[in-house]
């Protein structure tokens, strides 16, 4: 277990539609990362229909609603550590706080519970991956604050689709966020639709920063053997446009083939424009 004391970058998975990959997308980054030999901890604060632990076949012994009432009851002392649930496959781990089993309890965490648990977290891991739900809820708003990098997903299907990514998008960049720490990424982008991804992009006013391929079978085979694509060997379209979206947020650039450089500063890295 990760000792204490970090200031971990938080990364968060958000949409206006559900089904565009944000739990899929966000077991990839924490499995590419924590390949990588980062400490990572992915959040699911989908907290009434959370996939992850169905995503990598966990079955947790503990769940965030438990960690609520540890640090209801034990306050500083609660051992947040205690409640992870940890994935490992092929000498890759990472831990995974995952969402409550029922609906109440669901309900009943507040946006301040919630903040206090990914703030305690970002001193235990290098990233903290969150995965959430597709509105402006008040648990989200807050999360996107305290976020270091917020990936907007969409993908181009129907038209009501397009009109929610157009409101959430301009919504982000109404909050005054840095204008870096906003990611547009466009999911599933060969798959079929009679709408044009140049279309939307005019519409949305901005380019995506980043495109992902379509593949329902290789998706789908990752969700049914519970290893993410990025830690199987199979080598295909999407395992590799996700292992460079995830090169995207760190100083290394995926050069295919397994191999990395490392990005001098001033690079397109999106960390390094942050932070510039
Ligand atoms: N790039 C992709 N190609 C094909 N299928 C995908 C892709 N990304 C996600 N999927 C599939 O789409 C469905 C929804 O993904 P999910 O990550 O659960 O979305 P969300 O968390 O946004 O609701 C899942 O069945 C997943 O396997
Ligand atoms: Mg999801």
């Amino acid at each position: 277990m990760p000792g204490e004391r970090i200031n971990g970058t938080v990364l968060t998975f958000f949409s206006t539609a559900s089904a565009v990959g944000k739990t899929l997308i966000s077991i990839n980054m924490a499995s590419e990362l924590a390949k990588a030999g980062a400490k990572v901890c992915l959040v699911d604060l989908d907290l009434q229909f959370g996939d992850v632990c169905n995503y990598l076949l966990l079955d947790p012994s503990h769940t965030i609603a438990d960690l609520q009432k540890g640090i209801q009851t034990q306050g500083s002392e609660c051992d947040v550590a205690s409640f992870l649930c940890p994935y490992e496959y092929d000498g890759t781990v990472f831990y995974v706080l995952a969402s409550p089993k029922k609906l109440e309890e669901a309900y009943n965490i507040s946006e301040k519970e919630i903040k206090e648990i990914i703030r305690r977290l970002q001193t235990m891991f290098e990233y903290v991956i969150i995965d959430t739900t597709s509105m402006f809820s008040v648990v989200n708003l807050m999360l996107l604050d305290l976020s270091t990098i917020v990936t907007f997903l969409g993908i181009v299907d129907f038209i009501p689709t397009i009109k929610n990514m157009k409101i959430g998008n301009d919504t982000l960049r109404s909050l005054n966020y840095d204008e870096n720490k906003i990611r547009l990424v466009l999911n599933r982008s060969d798959a079929k639709s009679r709408i044009s991804m140049r279309d939307v992009e005019r519409l949305l006013g901005v380019p995506f920063d980043f495109i992902l391929p379509n593949d329902f079978r290789a998706a789908s085979k990752s969700i049914k053997t519970g290893v993410p694509l990025v830690l199987e060997d199979e080598g295909t379209e999407l395992s590799k446009s996700l292992r460079e979206l995830v090169s995207r947020y760190t100083n290394r650039v995926y050069a295919g083939d397994e191999s990395y450089e490392t990005e001098n500063s001033g690079g397109s890295g999106w960390f390094s424009r942050l932070f510039s």
